[in-house]
């Protein structure tokens, strides 16, 4: 706003002044009037070569940035790695190259103030001269030609200030181009107003030849092919990076998809909001994720209006209530960020109890024992087979023993499921499931 006044004081000025310099000597003034373009033809130049350095000094900018916010909170992994030295030197690295794109920024930048200063002084000595051989012929006074280097230098000024605000300008121009790189990207795509919900949500599950990729130059899923009914429980296994955790990804429509349909309850998940569907699902993943709060709100965020009988409800089911009686401010606990006051398998029973309170009639468990202590382990699978019980769950594990009384068993390969039946027809198969399991005995015997 203050840059708007002054700009308008400064046309107002450039006119009134240009006015009184035709009024005293037309050809002056056109001398006068000369250095404008010229002064706009050197600032462009100079603008469009800092600009590039201010856009790489604003994208070295954000690469430190994300560099040390990664490094102080990943501090304890970088210790424990011993990495410290490397991150050091990446820091380094990148300080260096933001010093060098500011430096060169600044530099070029700074060359516009000195460049039409020397434009409006060289406008300086060709009216003196001008006016002194005029003054000699006697066609002008003296106290005109003084006039005129008067007016002409008080011309020039405004013209230096907007050359300043350019070199200002350039570089929130490099900055806001970096924001609208991101605002360009893709939106998910909204929800459709008149969304169907499947009236009784029974938990029925259908995957109708769905493909999906995360990039078109890999494929990851294709033409795949499954059913859940109701209240089953699917366990799918299979290597790392074979698309589990895509797959019941998929089902929350965190991506969409490049074929085919996912039903849920005979609907399109597609059709419904993403609300909607996402309230029927219940989820426990690999690493427990809760918030800073008391262990009381970490439950309740399942559903906010449960009361606290339910919230008991749920901790005694789930096996949290044994641990935080000998918590001293029990429920009131409060987890702090890293949650370093509780240990993984108990962070894991909350988010067990969470899921339990909202009831959903799905339930996802992506490896829900995998970071927990053994003591903890047989606890985390009792809740979580009472949390299956009269609903369909998706359960993927990479200790097959505890999923041999699933009803169904899906091994994927590469995005692929490769084999589906019951633990003890795929052993009569003796396929994938057969070397997968063979493997794990052994290897628990060794
Ligand atoms: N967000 C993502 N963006 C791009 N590729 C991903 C993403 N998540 C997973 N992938 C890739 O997709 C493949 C399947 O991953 P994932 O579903 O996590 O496997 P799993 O859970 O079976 O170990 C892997 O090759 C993985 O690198
Ligand atoms: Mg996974």
């Amino acid at each position: 706003q203050q840059t708007m006044s002054q700009l308008i004081v400064s046309a107002m000025t450039v006119i009134g002044i240009l006015v009184m310099m035709i009024v005293i000597s037309p050809l002056l003034a056109l001398i006068a009037v000369l250095t404008v373009p010229l002064s706009i033809l050197v600032t462009a130049q100079i603008a469009k070569r800092s600009k590039t350095h201010f856009v790489s000094q604003w994208k070295s900018t954000g690469a430190l940035n994300s560099h040390v916010e990664e490094a102080y909170t990943g501090h304890e992994l970088v210790t424990v790695f011993g990495r410290s030295r490397e991150v050091e030197a990446r820091f380094e690295e990148q300080n260096e190259a933001l010093y060098q794109a500011s430096y060169r920024a600044q530099f070029i930048s700074g060359l516009i103030m000195p460049a039409i200063m020397f434009l409006g002084n060289l406008n300086f000595v060709a009216i003196a001269v001008l006016g002194g051989m005029r003054v000699a012929s006697g066609t002008m006074s003296l106290g005109d030609v003084q006039a005129f280097i008067q007016y002409s230098r008080q011309f020039t000024q405004p013209l230096t200030q907007i050359g300043a605000m350019v070199n200002l300008m350039q570089s929130g121009v490099a900055s806001a181009e970096r924001v609208f790189a991101v605002l360009d990207e893709d939106e998910e795509e909204p929800d459709r107003a008149d969304a169907p919900t499947p009236a009784n949500s029974r938990g029925l599950v259908e995957f109708s030849d769905v493909s999906f990729s995360y990039s078109a130059e890999k494929p990851l899923i294709e033409n795949l092919s499954l059913v859940a009914e109701p209240g089953q429980m699917v366990a799918i296994v299979g290597p790392t990076g074979a698309g589990k955790t895509t797959l019941v990804n998929l089902i929350l429509r965190f991506y969409e998809l490049d074929g085919g349909k996912i039903l849920l309850d005979g609907v399109d998940i597609a059709e419904m909001s993403r609300d909607d569907l996402r309230s029927r699902i219940g989820m426990v993943l690999q690493d427990a994720w809760l918030f800073g709060g008391t262990i009381r709100d970490n439950i309740a965020y399942g559903r906010p209006d449960a009361t606290e009988e339910e919230i008991q409800a749920a901790a005694r089911i789930s096996y949290v209530d044994r641990f935080v009686h000998s918590l001293p401010d029990g429920y009131d606990t409060v987890i702090d960020e890293e949650g370093s006051n509780i240990s993984a398998g108990e962070k894991q029973l909350i988010t067990i109890a969470r899921a339990f309170i909202s009831q959903p009639s799905i339930l996802i468990l992506d490896e829900a024992t995998s970071s927990v202590d053994t003591r903890t382990e047989l606890l985390v699978q009792h809740a979580t087979a009472v949390l299956r019980s009269d609903r369909t769950s998706f359960v993927i594990a990479h200790r097959l023993s505890t999923i041999r009384d699933a009803d169904l068993i899906v091994v994927m390969e590469d995005g692929r499921i490769v084999e589906k039946g019951s633990h003890e027809n795929l052993l009569l198969t003796r396929g994938a499931y057969f070397r997968l399991y063979n493997s794990q005995f052994v290897g628990a015997g060794a």
